[in-house]
């Protein structure tokens, strides 16, 4: 695929993971009235196949944030585009999220949703970036640790394209270079 360099994590061993990540949250929240929370649009490839990885029923509902913009580094300043439908209070809260990188997006979100009141609040992380932390997140659950470097597909983006490939892929710098 033009402006991918290369193939980092291919289709087998996505969904061998995010099924492994799906029957550990079932056997977590056996007792539990689930809600799967997406956070618009990253994560919704991921959480349309994790929600199909479990064996629990789950609510799901969705929110959007914006931080990035159009480029490739963190602005810093994360701003709530789409609120959720409906209260969390009460209610067992795990977040879907495609990647930390900074850690900014989830140390806001988990800041403003646990002050909503929920029963328990955890988050569900794809992909973990850790080498650019700047805010402590600690993911229950998380599907593959990578290296520091910008990926697209499986609902990843790059200024609104390569969300639909199949697979995580690592865009060639010429792309964002070109800007
Ligand atoms: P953070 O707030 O810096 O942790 O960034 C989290 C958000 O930045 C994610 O939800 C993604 O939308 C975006 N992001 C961070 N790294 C990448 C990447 O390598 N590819 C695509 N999006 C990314
Ligand atoms: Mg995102």
């Amino acid at each position: 695929m033009e402006g991918i360099e290369r193939v980092l994590l291919d289709e087998r061993q996505l969904r061998e993971r995010v099924r492994e990540l799906g029957q550990d949250i079932s056997r977590d929240y056996a007792d539990g009235d689930l809600l799967l929370l997406g956070i618009l649009k990253g994560s919704v490839i991921f959480l349309a196949d994790l929600a199909r990885a479990m064996t629990i029923p789950v609510d799901m509902d969705f929110i959007a944030v914006s931080s990035y913009g159009t480029s490739t580094a963190t602005s810093g300043q994360v701003r709530l585009l789409k609120d959720l439908d409906a209260p969390i209070e009460g209610r067992d809260v795990l977040i879907v999220e495609d990647i930390i990188d900074s850690g900014l997006t989830l140390s806001y979100l988990m800041d403003m949703l646990g002050s909503r009141n929920p029963r328990s609040i955890k988050v569900a992380v794809l992909l973990d970036k850790p080498e650019r932390r700047q805010e402590d997140v600690f993911p229950e659950y998380t599907g593959f640790t990578i290296p520091d470097e910008f990926v697209v597909g499986y609902g990843l983006d790059y200024a609104e394209q390569y969300r639909a490939l199949p697979y995580i892929g690592v865009l060639s710098p010429a792309v964002y270079a070109e800007q």
